[in-house]
């Protein structure tokens, strides 16, 4: 499925009892040529056939720290994915207007959409080879593009993509010095029917309102068609690259 990564390569995905991060799980871990898919979330333990399971939480860097402790140990890893996210709570949801800013909310939205993915850079970039190819892909979304943004709203949610689409950009110009190999891209999955999109789907035609497994797909098929030189740009499930 990835044909840019060598034999038998080593994946983790964060966010694998997501609705998105579950579908890209199973569909690396029947891979073939997957040697290992090691499957972070906030519960996980235990292991099944060459699915490994590891506990993380986006705000503990501790547990982060020990997942990457815990992974590097089997070598260097060729696929991170980070497929987490957060839109609403039961407490909030996105802003219609300025006036629906709440500084709590704000920053419980940036600290798991922008510095938990940060994190996870910081600990996971390190274990990529340095002379065989890689990816380190995160899920961003349209909305995070400045350009791109004709509706205005979702203050806090467009905010924390967009920056997480410029760590993006910086991650990738440091590997260019660091991981000549590797890539480091975003990816915008379309509507996806999981609990994060649930109450927005109103209105998404059936036609454009993606299954998990049908994004995961087309989400593996747009990183198996990149290259170094793509690396640092976002792209959408359909391999178009998405204005900043
Ligand atoms: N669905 C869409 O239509 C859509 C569209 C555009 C972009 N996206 C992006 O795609 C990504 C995945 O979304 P999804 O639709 O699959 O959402 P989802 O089903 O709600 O999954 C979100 C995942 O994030 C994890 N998470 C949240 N807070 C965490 C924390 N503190 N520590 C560790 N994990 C945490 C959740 O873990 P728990 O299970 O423990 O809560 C869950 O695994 C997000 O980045 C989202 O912005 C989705």
């Amino acid at each position: 499925m990835l044909e840019n990564l060598p034999d038998n390569y080593r994946a983790v995905v964060f966010g694998a009892s997501g609705g998105i991060g579950a579908a890209m799980t199973q569909a690396l871990t029947a891979d073939p040529r997957c040697g290992e898919v090691w499957a972070g979330s906030r519960s996980g333990t235990g292991a099944q056939g060459k699915r490994r399971n590891v506990r993380f939480d986006l705000q503990d860097e501790d547990s982060i720290a020990a997942a990457a402790g815990l992974i590097g140990e089997g070598g260097p890893v060729h696929l991170v994915l980070v497929t987490t996210g957060l839109l609403h709570t039961g407490h909030f949801g996105p802003e219609r207007s300025w006036r629906d800013l709440d500084a709590a909310a704000m920053a419980q939205i940036l600290a798991i959409n922008t510095i938990g993915p940060a994190l996870i850079a910081k600990h996971f970039l390190e274990l990529v080879p340095r002379d065989a190819p890689a990816i380190f892909a995160v899920l961003s979304a349209r909305v995070g593009s400045i350009g791109d943004n004709r509706l205005g709203g979702w203050h806090s949610y467009r905010a924390s993509k967009a920056a997480l689409n410029m760590l993006i950009r910086n991650f990738a110009i440091e590997l260019k010095m660091k991981r000549k190999l590797a890539i480091c891209a975003g990816l915008h999955p379309g509507t996806v029917d999981t609990k994060l999109s649930e109450p927005f789907q109103r209105g998404v035609p059936e036609t454009k309102l993606f299954s998990p497994d049908h994004a995961a797909q087309q989400l593996l098929g747009v990183l198996n068609a990149l290259t170094p030189a793509d690396s640092g740009q976002v792209y959408a499930w359909d391999g178009q690259r998405i204005e900043w």
